[in-house]
């Protein structure tokens, strides 16, 4: 893999880079009138309705949100109802708020701008209550828009090469419509697209886990076979993931699929272009499920080496035992998330920050991981703290396997955490930032471009579920935000150094 291109992921990442300068130098203004909708509308669909009285996952969010490995009863595949809780408590709208004169509507999982540019599609064998075919999942409606009739698991096991997928009765597809995203973020789409696609996933994969069903996520797959499915044109919506939901038996040789083009609602006047996404895009495109197989059997083999030990003084997290955890149920943990938007400087408990820590970061069911190997296996947890009660307030380095930080120094750090998420005070009056970094030259070097994804993917879902930790605790909240790429690699070196941070992650207490 080592023939890439010069205009592959490592290219992209740099040219999309956040400086001081860049920043300011952005283009001035949205144009509100042109912004997309946030729904893909087909035009002449037949849908299916979900039932609207859906099965709330009522156990605790802190004992759901992690599984290592796909966990879940052999033999179980969801019915219509699991299925609607699987959708709406990933990508349904949760709520509305009144802003403005303007009614704005939040999804379950956060998503950069609310602009949420990430759809479901489901790809279903014959279920007690649904026959089989290819569904998009319309969180406006709370239904299926019908897009196939007939069996087409197929289609992804042969794409994919998982054995999880040849063995699911639903796998869910999830997308990236760039435009929706690029309106406000431009060529940065391409990241936000792991982003968001990560924090759904964190909820999915949870609720899954909650309905006792078998899931991860699937990253390497022939795109061309998986988009020629769901009658997607790569240049404008794109497949991010496969996630096989359920295990037993194995699905049927599927027929060819006719290529099909629904026609669907424009999504604002015009669209722009922006190529640099395509370019990201296609360097990381796999070819067929042969190459599928022989990248994931290469990234559960490919071992980052040991993160890099330091002689920075440790401190021991202390999280709680499922007996005593907090008991919010994962279903109002998801409906009460909101990204916190002020916090007060009040310290957190340093229990329930070692909790919050502790369950997210236990290892997350992706193909392209060995479950017996590291929790985070692409990527590294780097700290500020500044306000979590016994904790000296200083920069850190996150150690899951020994649930230990290392002090990498000393000192309150408020004013630079904020100047590195892009001066956001949210930064600055947190509790705690966490930073998810990877150094992508050794993950592109070993994993080609498509480990560009994985990193961004691994980072991201691990911040989902940090979400979902955070707002298990009724007195917590918190907020992804965005940063200056280099000047956090910066502030955390010389032991961060060829790291490149993917994803920021604050919490704190909700002023
Ligand atoms: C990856 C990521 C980055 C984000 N960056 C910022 C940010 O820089 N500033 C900010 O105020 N909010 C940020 N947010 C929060 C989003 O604005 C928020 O998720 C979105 O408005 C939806 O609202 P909700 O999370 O309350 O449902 C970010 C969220 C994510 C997932």
């Amino acid at each position: 893999m080592s023939d890439r291109e010069e205009t592959g992921a490592l290219e992209y990442h740099e040219r999309t880079s956040h400086t001081p300068r860049s920043v300011r130098r952005a283009s001035p203004g949205l144009d509100f009138e042109n912004k997309p909708r946030p729904y893909k509308i087909y035009e002449a669909l037949p849908s299916v309705e979900l039932p609207e009285a859906i099965r709330s996952p009522q156990q605790p969010a802190l004992s759901v949100i992690t599984q290592p490995g796909p966990d879940g009863e052999e033999g179980r595949a969801p019915d219509l109802e699991a299925l609607a809780g699987l959708c709406y408590y990933s990508a349904g709208s949760t709520k509305r708020i009144r802003r403005g004169g303007r009614e704005i509507e939040f999804r379950a999982a956060a998503a950069t701008g609310a602009l949420y540019h990430v759809d479901l599609y489901l790809v279903v064998g014959d279920l007690t209550d649904l026959d089989a075919g290819v569904y998009h999942f319309d969180p406006r409606a709370l239904s299926l828009d019908a897009l196939r009739e007939g069996d087409y698991r197929g289609v992804l096991a042969t794409a994919s090469g998982s054995e999880a997928v040849e063995r699911a009765p639903v796998t869910v597809v999830t997308t990236s419509t760039w435009w929706r995203n690029a309106w406000k973020y431009e060529e940065r789409t391409f990241r936000h697209a792991f982003w968001d696609s990560g924090t759904v996933l964190a909820n999915l994969l949870s609720v899954a886990h909650a309905l006792d069903l078998r899931a991860e996520a699937v990253l390497g797959f022939a795109d061309e076979p998986v988009a020629e499915l769901l009658g997607v044109d790569p240049a404008e919506e794109a497949p991010l993931e496969l996630v096989p939901i359920g295990a037993g038996g194995t699905v049927p040789d599927a027929p060819e699929p006719e290529p099909i083009d629904p026609e669907t609602r424009p999504l604002s006047d015009r669209e722009e272009e922006h190529p640099l996404i395509q370019e990201a895009w296609r360097a990381g495109v796999l070819p067929d499920g042969e190459a599928a197989r022989e990248w994931r059997s290469a990234a559960v083999e490919a071992s980052l080496g040991p993160p890099r030990t330091g002689d920075g003084e440790r401190i021991a997290l202390d999280p709680v035992d499922h007996e005593t955890e907090s008991k919010r149920p994962l279903h109002e943990t998801i409906e009460r998330r909101g990204s916190c938007r002020e916090y007060d400087r009040e310290p957190i408990s340093f229990r329930k920050f070692s909790t919050v820590l502790e369950r997210a970061t236990r290892g997350t069911p992706i193909d392209a991981r060995d479950p017996g190997g590291p929790a985070l296996a692409f990527v590294e947890a780097y700290l500020i703290v500044n306000g979590v009660e016994g904790v000296p307030a200083g920069a850190y380095r996150y150690r899951p396997e020994e649930g230990e930080l290392e002090r990498l120094m000393a000192g309150e750090f408020r004013e630079e955490a904020g100047h590195l998420a892009l001066d956001q005070r949210l930064a600055a009056d947190a509790a705690a930032c966490v930073y998810f970094t990877a150094d992508l030259d050794r993950v592109v070097d070993t994993l080609g471009d498509r480990g560009y994804r994985l990193a961004q993917f691994e980072a991201a879902i691990a911040a989902g579920r940090l979400y979902l930790a955070t707002y298990a605790h009724r007195d917590l909240g918190g907020t992804g935000l965005t940063f200056y790429d280099d000047l956090v690699t910066e502030f955390f070196s010389p032991r961060a150094e060829g790291r490149a941070p993917m994803f920021l992650y604050t919490l704190g207490r909700p002023a």
